[in-house]
């Protein structure tokens, strides 16, 4: 896709981190900008700070039902959506057998039923729509790459890449004029660290030692890392160019090759190092 004048984009987990930066960026390219997320204050200030005719709607990506109301909303406001993203997205990390069925539930809940949620509700209206669009779903370097610590986020974004890539293939084979693409951040100077501060009561569980190990470790690792919005600035270019793959460091190119490189030796991938 490259003209974005006048067209229109939804972004889930619009509220902090780089769904808001993502949000800011395609308005400022001319898009009608709807931002969802379940943290309704934050998301109402996203919505003040961007302006112009930005619109927020309070939206669960677990709930398949709030998503179908996300897309009603969206069709009603500004008629179409031509692009998607599939962004809100929570971290839980832990060793992999102290971790709780609830902490896999929510991960799953977001980061993997959210995208599956946001395929559902708007494909087939963005299919019907006729019009060239992309799907973008916010996975991550741990939907490539895994790390100690990490199992019930990085489980899920094994779970995320492939819907995408699976999303991507079905289209291609339909011979559909959307475009689909993979962010792959590395580390982002976002509030992903706090992500517990929208974990729902029903599944609440106490943070193991290795789970508040690894949320430290990564309060630390993204605080003044790449900021949300030159992640942004990369989107919007992998959109133009229908770029599949967005990652945000150059480093993505030596993990990615060192952990074929291990599967193919038949060796447990190594661990990379995020930047
Ligand atoms: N920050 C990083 O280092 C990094 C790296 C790789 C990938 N990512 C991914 O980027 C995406 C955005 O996260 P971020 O880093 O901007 O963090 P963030 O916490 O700043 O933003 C995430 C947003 O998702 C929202 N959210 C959480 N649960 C939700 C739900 N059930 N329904 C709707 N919205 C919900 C939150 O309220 C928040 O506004 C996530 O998918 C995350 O996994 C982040």
């Amino acid at each position: 896709m490259h003209e974005f004048e006048g067209r229109v984009a939804v972004v889930t987990g619009a509220a902090s981190g780089i769904g808001r930066a993502l949000a800011g960026r395609l308005s400022v390219e001319g898009m009608h900008v709807v931002l969802a997320d379940v943290e309704d204050g934050a998301l109402r200030d996203a919505v003040a700070g961007i302006g112009g005719d930005a619109v927020a709607f309070t939206t669960d990506v677990t709930s398949a039902a709030a998503v179908e109301a996300l897309a009603e909303f969206a069709y009603d406001t500004f008629g179409a959506v031509h692009v998607l993203c599939n962004n809100a997205g929570v971290f839980q990390g832990g060793l992999m057998w102290e971790c709780s069925d609830a902490d896999f539930e929510w991960t799953f809940g977001v980061n993997v039923m959210g995208i599956v949620h946001g395929i559902r509700a708007f494909v087939p209206r963005m299919l019907a729509g006729g019009a060239e669009g992309h799907v973008v779903n916010t996975v991550s370097m741990a939907g490539l790459a895994s790390t100690p610590f990490s199992g019930p986020y990085d489980v899920s974004k094994f779970a995320a890449m492939a819907a995408t890539e699976c999303l991507a293939h079905d289209l291609a084979s339909v011979g559909a004029a959307i475009r689909v693409s993979a962010v792959c951040p590395g580390l982002v100077d976002t509030g992903i660290s706090r992500s517990r501060r929208n974990r729902p009561a029903e599944l609440d569980a106490p943070q193991s030692e290795g789970g508040a190990f690894v949320e430290q470790a990564l309060a630390d690792g993204t605080a003044g890392s790449m900021s949300p919005s030159a992640v942004a600035d990369l989107v919007v270019e992998a959109i133009q160019e229908e770029r599949f793959l967005v990652p945000t460091r150059p480093s993505y190119a030596r993990q990615l090759t060192d952990r074929t490189e291990d599967l193919v030796a038949r060796r447990l991938p190594r661990s990379p190092i995020f930047d």
